[in-house]
């Protein structure tokens, strides 16, 4: 296929660390279209627990075995990033009718921004509805086990980086 009809899609968010919840939309978006790229986005506003190059080797080790997806880090207007990358749909979970709200905002005015730019929600594998980054930190800050949360090989990781904030 030409590069020009690859269906590229983006993935986008903060992978503060990256979850089996994300992990599962990674891995099924990929399965969707020819090149899916997860973003890793700058924020300043948050005060991460891994830095934007840790939270992109992370999801790189994670995502090894998926040869079409790529990790890349962006900031400003996620519209502008995806026309930069030629990508027409972004790849959003929805875990619950709560998300919904916010998700359906940002998916219109994402639109209005890029009128090429559609956004498709893949719903939560039922396992990981409650998961999210901040239940993770939160479990994590206060001593317990993130195994069954995040991929095995990040564990050792946030086990490292809790540690150190003692
Ligand atoms: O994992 P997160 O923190 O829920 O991801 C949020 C993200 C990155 C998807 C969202 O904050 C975003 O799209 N930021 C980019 C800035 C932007 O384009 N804002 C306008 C969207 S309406």
């Amino acid at each position: 296929m030409s590069k020009r009809n690859m269906r590229i899609a983006i993935y986008p968010g903060s992978f503060d660390p990256v979850t089996l919840g994300h992990l599962d939309i990674i891995r099924r978006a990929s399965g969707l279209f020819d090149r899916l790229i997860v973003a890793v986005m700058h924020n300043q506003n948050k005060k991460p627990m891994f830095s934007v190059e840790e939270r992109m080797e992370m999801l790189r080790r994670t995502t090894a075995g998926l040869p079409n997806v790529e990790i890349e880090s962006f900031g400003g207007l996620l519209a502008d990033y995806a026309r930069r990358k030629n990508a027409c749909v972004l790849v959003k979970g929805l875990r619950a009718v709560s998300d919904f709200e916010y998700e359906f905002q940002m998916a219109l005015a994402n639109r209005k921004l890029n009128a090429d730019l559609d956004t498709v929600f893949l719903m939560t594998s039922s396992e990981y509805m409650y998961l999210s980054s901040s239940v993770v930190k939160d479990i994590a800050v206060h001593g317990g086990s993130v195994a069954g949360f995040v991929p095995d090989e990040i564990v050792q990781d946030i086990v490292c980086r809790t540690r150190k904030e003692d």
